[in-house]
């Protein structure tokens, strides 16, 4: 198992997996996963995080995150690792490896939405040291 930053490579890949994952989706539109064009994007932007696990070249799991820099505020915006690899401690190594990266950038506070369904990442955070704040509507407009 390899933990990487994630390359352009990986975009194909990392969006059709990310379509498929339901806790993505934050309301009752279409849109799940960010496009290609935003995934890379984000990957040319330096102060943001992106990584990937692989196992025998195949993406397995994947963390992103976001750093703004003038506050210290980062957000982890997606999480994922694939059904078989779960429960064997691959997304606290992701966790781990995103943490360290935003805190060498310079990061003092990283928060993440999580559905209020998703028990599984509610106690995952939790496990892994974030506090619990209160419940937030999703509101969005272009
Ligand atoms: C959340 C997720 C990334 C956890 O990945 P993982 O590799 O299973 O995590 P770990 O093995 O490091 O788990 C550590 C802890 O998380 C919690 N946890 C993980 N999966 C869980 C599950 N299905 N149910 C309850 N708790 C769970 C447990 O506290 C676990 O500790 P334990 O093994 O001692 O019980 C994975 O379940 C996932 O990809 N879920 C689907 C995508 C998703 O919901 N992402 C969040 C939206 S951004």
């Amino acid at each position: 198992m390899k933990i990487m930053k994630a390359l352009e490579k990986d975009i194909d890949e990392m969006c059709t997996i990310g379509r498929t994952v339901k806790y993505f989706k934050t309301s009752k539109g279409e849109t799940i996963f960010w496009t290609k064009k935003q995934i890379s994007n984000w990957l040319n932007s330096k102060d943001d995080v992106l990584i990937v696990a692989k196992n025998e070249g195949k993406i397995v799991g994947f963390i992103l995150a976001i750093f703004h820099k003038p506050t210290g505020k980062a957000v982890i915006e997606n999480l994922w690792v694939d059904k078989i690899q779960r429960k064997n401690g691959l997304g606290t190594r992701l966790l781990d490896t995103c943490v360290k990266e935003l805190h060498t950038k310079g990061s003092i506070y990283i928060n993440a939405l999580v559905n209020m369904n998703n028990k599984p990442i509610r106690d995952f955070l939790t496990k892994n040291g974030f506090d619990k704040g209160y419940a937030f509507y999703w509101m969005a407009r272009t």
